[in-house]
């Protein structure tokens, strides 16, 4: 187990602010490799430089360093024209993207997935870009992978490639018109798309579980980049409102190259907590429905926030929310607020055995003049201090707060101790709660408005 190694885990519903840590610990602690072990285009993990906001969804965080080799591993599902396009993108802005590396294991996101998971992913919330139907296709076998698509020297394999998608599409036609009446795919087209697109990365594929084992052998210091948040994990998280890959320690194992076991194990959680879409979420901050139906948020106003102040909770989400500017990175969607979640982050920490925790957007929360800590639940009255395996169970549960002095806000800081003592104290007592130390503290967005304690 090495120092070596180190894990970065959402230890929340996502959005936890991973990108800015993992860019980070590139720059800080010259981290070599940095490797995306789950999920697709469903994340958005954004980086702020001095030039602009740089929001990426497959790329790993670290591909705006050329000197960092950067993995996407097979646990990862890859959409050739998303993929394609982030790389074309990044490359007009001047990076190169020569140092990005493919797993030939990948799974790709093919049309058919994109269709079913817009109409069947609702109930769920899911992003609708395909990850759920592309995962089902893993497990069942009916999938194509990048190492389908290019060959062993890195070119486009039309032939072996247009046979596989024409047998699958075959069958995925047959359930798109004739179990949900939908439109067929159009295999001619598609195949087309798919061709041109993977000239942009096809000499980028590669077997990158070898590539690993090569570079841990030579020493190199790995960053595991996971995707979305603990409280998502497939298994672990609020099943069924969970995203379909494994986020957690396990998906570290399953998605990257096997046995290289991270030492550090960092958890990303934000001072406050969100989650998108459909699912229970102990110590939200007004009522989802409310805030579902709200196509476009209006400022608040005075009135607002005196209403917040007053304790109505919807106002006060729509402040965290306003305040954080928590809207989708990929989808835009207004994200649902809510107070910290112990039991949920503890939860976190014993899935993935983390060992320290960075806690992000601290600065968030200045300015409101009463914090609460969600410290425990209550289950139909009877205290529990567990995240409940049952989803019914999960719904019912109720928050129990400690409630906090707030802070008013700072312009600079550069050590912890010129933090306001109220805000030393809040985070001092999240550690206390969560068994967890924490290593880094964001408190604004850019890179260097970051303590390490
Ligand atoms: P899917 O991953 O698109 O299948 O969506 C399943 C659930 O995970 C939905 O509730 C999504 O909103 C949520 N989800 C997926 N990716 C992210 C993410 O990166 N951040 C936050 N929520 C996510």
């Amino acid at each position: 187990m090495s120092e070596r190694r180190v894990l970065i885990v959402g230890a929340q519903y996502g959005d936890e602010g991973k990108g800015k840590i993992v860019d980070l610990l590139v720059q800080r602690e010259k981290m070599e490799v940095v490797v995306r072990y789950n999920g697709g285009n469903n994340a958005g993990h954004t980086i702020v430089l001095d030039d602009g906001k740089y929001p990426l969804h497959l790329l790993p965080s670290g591909i705006l360093h050329s000197e960092v080799h950067n993995v996407i591993g097979a646990g990862v599902v890859i959409d050739p024209g998303g993929l394609a396009g982030e790389i074309s993108n990044l490359r007009q802005k001047g990076f190169s993207c020569e140092n990005l590396h493919i797993s030939a294991r990948a799974h790709l996101v093919l049309p058919w997935h994109k269709k079913l998971d817009a109409h069947l992913g609702k109930k769920i919330g899911t992003t609708a870009r395909g990850i759920g139907p592309c995962y089902e296709d893993r497990a069942s076998r009916r999938g194509l992978r990048v190492g389908d698509l290019v060959d062993e020297k890195g070119r486009v394999d039309k032939d072996h490639f247009r046979a596989r998608f024409q047998e699958v599409a075959q069958e995925k036609n047959l359930i798109l018109t004739r179990c949900f009446e939908l439109d067929p795919v159009d295999v001619a087209a598609e195949l087309e798309a798919i061709f041109e697109v993977a000239e942009t990365f096809c000499h980028q594929v590669t077997d990158v579980a070898a590539l690993l084992q090569d570079l841990d052998a030579r020493k190199k210091s790995i960053l595991f980049e996971g995707a979305q948040g603990s409280l998502l994990d497939l298994d672990w998280g609020s099943y069924p409102y969970v995203t379909s890959s494994s986020v957690a320690l396990s998906g570290c194992y399953l998605g990257s190259g096997g046995h290289l076991l991270p030492g550090r194990r960092i958890g990303i959680v934000k001072a406050y907590a969100t989650r998108v879409g459909e699912g229970p979420f102990t110590g939200e901050l007004g009522e989802y429905e409310t805030i579902k139906s709200e196509k476009r948020e209006q400022a608040m106003s005075e009135q607002d926030r005196q209403a917040a102040l007053s304790g109505d909770d919807y106002q006060m989400g729509r402040w965290i929310r306003q305040a954080g500017q928590e809207y989708g990175t990929t989808t835009g969607r207004p994200r649902r607020t809510g107070w910290l979640d112990l039991v949920a982050l503890r939860h976190a920490v014993r899935l993935s055995g983390l060992n320290g925790l960075a806690l992000t957007k601290l600065d968030v929360l200045a300015g409101i003049p009463k914090l609460k800590l969600c410290t425990s639940y209550t289950l139909d009255g009877a205290p529990l201090n567990q995240f409940p395996p049952r989803i019914h169970q999960l719904a019912r549960c109720r928050p129990v707060y400690e409630e906090w002095e707030g802070f008013d806000g700072w312009d600079e800081v550069s050590d912890f101790t010129q933090l306001p003592s109220q805000a030393q104290a809040f985070v001092r007592r999240i550690e206390e709660l969560a068994g967890v130390p924490v290593q880094i503290l964001s408190v604004g967005q850019h890179r260097d408005q970051s303590l390490f304690l």
